[in-house]
């Protein structure tokens, strides 16, 4: 971490908690991270959550803020079970993960697609989250640096628009879900990468910008990761689904949190 990025700690719940559950969850994170005022923490629900997890959140009056997982990226018009930008921000999100690796491999984004959505994120005020990672055949080929770079280069630019609005989460692909975890050198290695393209736009989105790590992120290896120069947070799955296990997490982000206060 970097005394200029504030932490923030993302819980994507992916398609899980979409209802009542849903309400429980963001009820218990909220009471779980209430101490934590160093951190910035983000819950992602499914879409049909959105409004009633904002809701619960403000009877908590939770500073924690909400995240929608995907997004078209016109603004209205015939797109059959799309959602749109304005759409997200009415129901009470004011981020969206966006080209996360479920919906380049599963739903057929590309990197165009991905900059797209970036690019209507930003146009309408809501904070994208943009992610990046190789695959496992990619890492074993030693492309991991081509592939994430050419990932970052495609949106690079739209967020150079608004410096430090937007956020990079760094997810390895093989990491996801499986319980296998960069280790925290490997993942700085391509945090200072990606810092590096973005210096190459300008010095002020290098430093603004916060890279998150993704992949397997729990309460027991946080602190490693969070502890590395250019890893500003996590993009956590699984472990999201625990409010205490995420608590843990954001607990661990809070702890190193003042020391970067101190430089
Ligand atoms: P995981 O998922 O923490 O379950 O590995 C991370 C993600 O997909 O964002």
């Amino acid at each position: 971490m970097n005394p200029i990025r504030r932490p923030l700690i993302a819980g994507n719940w992916k398609m899980n908690a979409g209802g009542q559950d849903g309400c429980a969850l963001a009820d218990a994170v909220a009471k779980s991270v209430k101490d934590s005022d160093q951190v910035d923490v983000v819950v992602s629900p499914p879409f049909t959550a959105l409004a009633a997890v904002a809701h619960v959140l403000d009877e908590n009056k939770s500073k924690v803020t909400i995240a929608a997982q995907n997004m078209h990226a016109e603004p209205s018009g015939a797109f059959t079970g799309e959602i749109s930008s304005s759409m997200l921000k009415e129901s009470g999100a004011s981020w969206v993960i966006l080209g996360h690796s479920e919906r380049r491999q599963l739903f057929g984004e590309t990197d165009e697609m991905v900059a797209r959505k970036v690019s209507a994120a930003l146009a309408s005020g809501l904070r994208p989250i943009a992610c990046v990672g190789e695959t496992l055949d990619q890492r074993d080929a030693e492309a991991t640096l081509e592939v994430v770079a050419r990932q970052v280069r495609a949106f690079v630019d739209e967020l150079a628009k608004q410096p430090g609005f937007g956020v990079i989460a760094y997810e390895p692909v093989w990491a996801i879900g499986t319980g296998l975890v960069a280790t925290p050198e490997d993942a700085q290695a391509v945090h200072a990468m990606i810092r590096g393209i973005l210096g190459e736009s300008s010095d002020e989105l290098a430093q603004q910008t916060r890279i998150l790590y993704g992949g397997s992120v729990k309460a027991d290896n946080a602190e490693g990761l969070l502890d590395q120069a250019d890893i500003d947070g996590a993009l956590v799955g699984g472990a999201s689904l625990d409010a205490a296990g995420f608590g843990k997490i954001v607990e661990a982000a809070q702890r190193l949190a003042p020391r970067t206060d101190q430089g």
